[in-house]
């Protein structure tokens, strides 16, 4: 059996990835900094570990005899004041340290799409900096480029529940979003196999036109669609970025980015936008 220390297991991703690794049978550690948060997990976690990872005193000596640590840490819609460099950097730095520290042999990393190509966008530049440094050292890395989450796309139906989505440009713009129990399973898969990059998205290609379309269907509502011409976006993102903190416009300018590109990437998994809306309330 392996002994895989995972942390960021509270988050949309993590709890599945929790999961599934403690189906394939994993011996599971997991670090959070809240008990209460992970404990709808516990049945699927051998060993709990309750650290801050922002403290690398916290986390000696508490990797040992793993063989894989799992990090899917980051900001998404967190506020506690700190930064991308504080966390999706430092943080993950303090676990790879510490993995370094006690001769673990491979990281698995949950990164971005497009990370390495969009590094002025201050998300991208922590994670990719911290893709660096696992590249750099003898571990073996496993870097895993999801496209957008369905816990992201569900702002998509909370518009449409309110009766008017609004979409970047033309709203043409494509992306494969992967639901988190596929992205767990693929994640699974490569552990099998050779350390490398994997970029991967969800099995459907949709444009946000059809994503609101889908999401106005479950609702059994009319379609209203606003479009948000792209000259207008990019004001409101140089205002933002000028006239607000990082912590306030790092979110803002990370959507702002990915929603006026396609971001797609190779199909993955099963779970479809529509069954994934029809759970929503
Ligand atoms: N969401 C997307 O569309 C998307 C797409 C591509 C890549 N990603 C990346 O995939 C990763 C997982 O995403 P997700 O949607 O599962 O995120 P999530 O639900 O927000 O989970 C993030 C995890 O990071 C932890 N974390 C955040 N700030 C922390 C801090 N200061 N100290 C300790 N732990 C902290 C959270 O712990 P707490 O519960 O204690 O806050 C949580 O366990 C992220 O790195 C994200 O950038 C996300």
């Amino acid at each position: 059996m392996k002994r895989i220390v995972i942390a960021g297991g509270t988050g949309y991703f993590g709890g599945y990835m929790i999961k599934k690794l403690k189906e394939a049978g994993f011996e599971v550690v997991a670090i959070s900094r809240s008990k209460k948060r992970i404990a709808h997990l516990k049945l699927y976690i051998d060993e709990l570990v309750i650290a801050d990872i922002s403290n690398p005193r916290e986390l000696q000596g508490i990797m040992k005899d793993a063989d894989l640590v799992v990090s899917s840490v980051g900001i998404t819609k967190q506020k506690d004041g700190m930064t991308y460099m504080d966390v999706d950097y430092q943080c993950n730095k303090n676990l790879l340290n510490e993995a370094v520290n006690s001769g673990v042999k491979a990281f698995m990393y949950i990164a971005a799409l497009n990370g390495e190509h969009l590094r002025d966008l201050k998300i991208m530049d922590a994670k990719e900096r911290f893709v660096d440094a696992l590249l750099s050292t003898k571990l073996k890395a496993y870097i895993i480029r999801p496209s957008g989450f369905f816990s992201d796309i569900n702002e998509f139906y909370k518009m449409a529940k309110k009766g008017r989505v609004y979409v970047l440009g033309h709203g043409q713009f494509k992306a494969n979003p992967i639901h988190g129990s596929d992205l767990a399973d693929f994640c699974l898969e490569k552990l099998k196999g050779a350390p490398g990059s994997y970029e991967v998205g969800g099995p459907e290609i949709l444009t946000q036109i059809e994503l609101a379309e889908i999401a106005f269907d479950v609702l059994g509502k009319p379609v209203k669609i606003s479009k948000i011409p792209l000259v207008m976006a990019c004001v409101i993102e140089k205002l933002v970025v000028l006239m607000t903190k990082q912590t306030f416009y790092g979110p803002v300018e990370f959507f702002l980015t990915v929603l006026t590109r396609d971001m797609v990437a190779q199909k993955y998994g099963k779970h479809t936008v529509r069954r994934f809306f029809s759970t929503q309330k």
